[in-house]
């Protein structure tokens, strides 16, 4: 891990500035606008009305507040930042002479493809045309572009200017150096960035998410456990370990000195228990998605806070911790 970073940190000296544009400004186009701007790239965000536009760049603005106030970065960032992003209602104008290309509009299919078939006649051939897409199909979105082989899906996150990982996802007709060169692109970003190397639904973050939701909401349904008390065996349990390492580390760890193979052999049989008795329903019942939106509902946390302050409550613990693990502070670019 501590390799990562610091490839991270070097390689972020090294990069040159690009022109970079943010197709859709809602939470996660803002957030890529942060990041690229904090790197010292000119960002424009193209969205489809001025109010959007508006509130993209106030969130940009309370976003600085918190990094500064966390002291990720020095108070004349704040400005420098803003004036490297520039916002329009033009696509023409927002993508004409863009190095990278990174839409976030909503998760639908034809609208993704419609922009890729527009942005894609618009741009110069060596753009990079990157989708944010939670797990809709590159190989699908890419087929509408003229230049197939510069699309790729980058996703990251949320919310992404706090998060490290993101996950590449090129397409059947992705170039490899396209790949290498996102991956590079991520990386001086400040980025943890892994590639998909297959296209299967949800990528490697979500599938591992659906696996422990839905197991999540099956012992609600059964009465094991309230939602308070599920919740807490991840963030005071489970959650604590996964900061630091994954699911194999922690299993190679739990086999003491014998490690992984141990842990297979002799404590499986437990998890074969585990497994047998789950239930592997496709579509959340709905009286159990019922059982859960209530079971929030009481939730403490949730009676005493408003949406707005859970979310500033969790971007300053989001903060702490990230900073603790992977001393990300977004410094001045050496090289401007
Ligand atoms: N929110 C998350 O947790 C999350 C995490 C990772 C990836 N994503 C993905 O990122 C993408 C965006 O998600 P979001 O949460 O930011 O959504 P959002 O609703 O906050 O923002 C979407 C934006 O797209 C704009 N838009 C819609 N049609 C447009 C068009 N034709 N041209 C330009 N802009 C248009 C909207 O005006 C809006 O500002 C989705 O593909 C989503 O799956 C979301």
């Amino acid at each position: 891990m501590l390799e990562t970073v610091q490839t991270c940190m070097k390689s972020s000296v090294m990069g040159k500035k690009m022109k970079i544009t943010c197709v859709g400004g809602g939470t996660i186009g803002s957030s890529w606008a942060l990041i690229f701007a904090l790197k010292g790239h000119e960002v424009t965000i193209y969205d489809v009305s001025d109010d959007v536009l508006i509130n993209s760049n106030d969130r940009i603005r309370t976003w600085l507040k918190l990094l500064l106030k966390k002291g990720f970065i020095e108070r004349k960032q704040i400005d420098q930042t803003i004036g490297k992003i520039n916002s329009t209602l033009s696509l023409n104008d927002a993508v004409m002479d863009a190095d990278h290309i990174q839409e976030s509009v909503f998760e639908n299919l034809n609208l993704k493809k419609k922009i890729f078939d527009e942005v894609s006649l618009l741009v110069k051939p060596s753009a990079i045309l990157a989708s944010s897409s939670s797990g809709l199909s590159i190989t699908e979105i890419q087929k509408v572009a003229k230049r197939p082989e510069r699309c790729i899906i980058i996703h990251p996150i949320n919310p992404p200017h706090l998060i490290p990982l993101v996950e590449i996802v090129p397409g059947k007709k992705t170039s490899p150096e396209v790949v290498n060169s996102v991956y590079d692109f991520m990386l001086r970003l400040g980025k943890i960035p892994i590639i998909v190397r297959k296209q299967v639904p949800g990528f490697v973050f979500n599938r591992l998410a659906a696996a422990l939701w839905r197991e999540a909401l099956n012992i609600l349904d059964e009465g094991v456990a309230t939602v308070d008390d599920i919740d807490k065996v991840v963030y005071a349990g489970m959650g604590l370990r996964w900061a630091i390492m994954g699911p194999f580390l922690t299993y190679h760890l739990g086999g003491g000195e014998k490690g992984l193979e141990y842990f297979i052999h002799h404590i499986h049989p437990t998890f074969s228990k585990c497994w047998k008795s789950m239930r592997t329903w496709t579509v959340a019942p709905r009286a159990i998605a019922e059982k859960a939106v209530e079971g929030v509902k009481q939730m403490n946390l949730v009676k005493e806070k408003s949406y707005k302050e859970l979310v500033e409550w969790r971007d300053d613990k989001l903060i702490e911790l990230v900073k603790l693990l992977f001393d990300q502070r977004v410094s001045e670019d050496k090289t401007s």
